[in-house]
């Protein structure tokens, strides 16, 4: 490998999809991982297998179907989890297992109980286990940050002698700073006899808005695979954001000489992507992926823009994937027009797909005249959503009543699988609570609606407006998304695209109980 690149481990189905609130389903999580691969990162971790059936159905399935990266997936330093981890990897063509065990003393202390002798043991143990399922063994000495260097340096040469090819280097709760990060990573390559035997990884968390910084430290210092999620998801306040550190290494590849492998183009289709199906919108002043990124508001900015674009822009749009200057479609373009934008914009859609595109497409084009690149993204994606959940119940219309009087919402939905149109009207607090309260009420599931957002997916009176919407139901929570000019449709059918998420978990329809208008359709 050529020493100045700088390998991407993407973790963001698994320490991403700890993000309190993230669940993704296993159709979602292998869309993610087949946009990943289009990213060209180098490793998806796909999920922790043992810690749960989805978990381990997912990382097999995208081990079966998604080629290119290693797929990787997290074991604790423990003979069941690590057998785990490699059954559910064994179709990957290429497989890496990440085994880790604690390794500061208030780990070792407090949630371990084990001394450092013993913590060395357990890990020579694991990694030598992972070995005997593959030739490729990342091994993390988690909290590191907060580990005492000395035994970090005997930990991690262990470790190696075991057989790990990877020494991921965690900063578990994000609390080191840059200097002494770079100090710690240069110090590793100093005092661990057998380094130069595996590859050093860092794994940064942003509890104090470092991740990117710690990582980039990192790297300057001897670091050659940084862990990252999209939109620098993860545990607590996230991991370093992948679209951040991969766009440093490039904008300033002339001046510290890294590079990575990774295709940036790819990188605004799938922000978005994971953006929609997390249910986490993206903040509009988010570096490299924010609506605002390369806007220009000032008048003196803009006047600098038109005259040279370097005056104010470091990093060109289309580098990551933003198209500008285009006309945007309108009411009057064909199949074919839609067809071209959308395999400029990444996407391939089959005869049927185009069908059900074009159709919403008009649509939106009737409604809104033209029609943006992120319109057509919020299209495609919603369809692909669509296609990724298993519809139980479909909305077929929806009247408000709203004012300063009682907001009242009538809804009637489609239970496709007793093919049964349900209808009902419900008094709310607002109107979206009367549309919650219609369609709690017939699909008859006392779930409890803990979030709900709107932005809009371009600018204007007449811009969609995208709905997330979050439910838990016995603990577990469910995202729903929408799109529409109208929000209030959008905020009814992303509810029920949370419900239809419920209903697929649970693998059975409760019984209807509101009126049957039609008993077959
Ligand atoms: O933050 C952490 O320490 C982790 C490890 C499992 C690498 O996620
Ligand atoms: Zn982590």
């Amino acid at each position: 490998m050529d020493p100045n690149r700088v390998l991407i481990f993407d973790t963001t189905l698994r320490d991403g999809e700890q993000s309190p609130g993230a669940s993704l389903n296993e159709s979602e999580k292998l869309q993610i991982a087949h946009a990943l691969s289009r990213l060209g990162v180098d490793v998806i971790e796909a999920g922790f297998p043992y810690s749960s059936q989805g978990d381990f159905n997912a990382v097999k399935q995208i081990a079966t179907e998604v080629h290119g990266p290693i797929i990787c997936g997290l074991a604790r330093a423990s003979e069941a989890d690590i057998e785990k981890a490699a059954e559910s990897l064994m179709p990957a063509l290429k497989r890496r297992i990440h085994t880790f065990i604690g390794s500061s003393d208030i780990h070792l202390e407090h949630k371990l109980k084990l001394t450092r002798s013993q913590c060395i043991e357990k890990a020579i143990k694991a990694v030598r286990l992972a070995r005997s399922f593959t030739d490729d063994v990342e091994f993390s000495p988690e909290d590191a940050g907060r580990a005492d260097p000395i035994f970090l340096f005997e930990l991690i040469q262990a470790a190696i002698e075991a057989g790990a090819t990877t020494i991921n280097i965690p900063d578990t709760v994000g609390y080191i700073t840059p200097y002494e990060f770079g100090g710690l990573i240069k110090s590793i390559k100093e005092n661990v006899p057998n380094i130069d035997k595996a590859i050093i990884s860092v794994h940064c968390h942003n509890d104090l808005g470092l991740a990117v910084s710690n990582s980039f430290a990192a790297v300057l210092n001897g670091a050659r695979q940084i862990e990252c999620t999209i939109n620098g998801l993860g545990e607590r306040a996230g991991n370093c954001a992948l679209e951040e550190i991969v766009m440093i290494l490039k904008t300033r590849q002339k001046t510290f000489g890294l590079f990575t492998e990774i295709n940036t183009t790819e990188i605004a289709r799938t922000s978005h992507l994971v953006s929609n199906l997390t249910g986490f919108p993206v903040q509009k002043n988010k570096a490299i992926v924010g609506a605002n990124a390369f806007a220009h508001e000032s008048g003196i900015h803009q006047d600098g823009v038109l005259k040279h674009k370097n005056t104010y822009e470091i990093i060109d749009p289309s580098e990551v994937g933003y198209k500008t200057n285009r006309l945007p479609l309108g009411p009057r373009s064909g199949k074919h027009a839609l067809k071209s934008r959308l395999a400029e914009l990444g996407y391939a859609l089959d005869a049927l797909e185009l069908d059900a595109a074009y159709i919403r497409f008009k649509d939106l084009a009737d409604k809104r005249k033209q029609v943006s690149d992120k319109d057509l993204i919020s299209i495609v994606d919603e369809k692909q959503r669509e296609a990724s959940t298993e519809v139980f119940y479909t909305l077929e219309h929806l009247q408000i009543a709203c004012g300063s009087g009682l907001p009242t919402a009538s809804v009637e939905i489609k239970n496709l699988k007793r093919d049964v149109l349900l209808r009902t009207s419900s008094l709310g607090t607002g109107p979206v609570d009367a549309i919650y309260q219609a369609i709690k009420e017939l699909v008859d599931i006392q779930n409890e609606l803990i979030e709900f957002s709107v932005h809009s997916v371009t600018e204007g009176i007449d811009a969609q407006g995208e709905v997330t919407i979050r439910v838990k139901y016995q603990n577990k929570i469910y995202t729903g998304y929408a799109a529409d000019t109208d929000i209030l449709v959008a905020s009814a059918k992303a509810y029920l695209n949370a419900i239809n998420k419920l209903c697929a978990y649970l693998e059975a329809v409760p019984e209807p109980v509101k009126e049957i208008i039609h008993e077959k359709i």
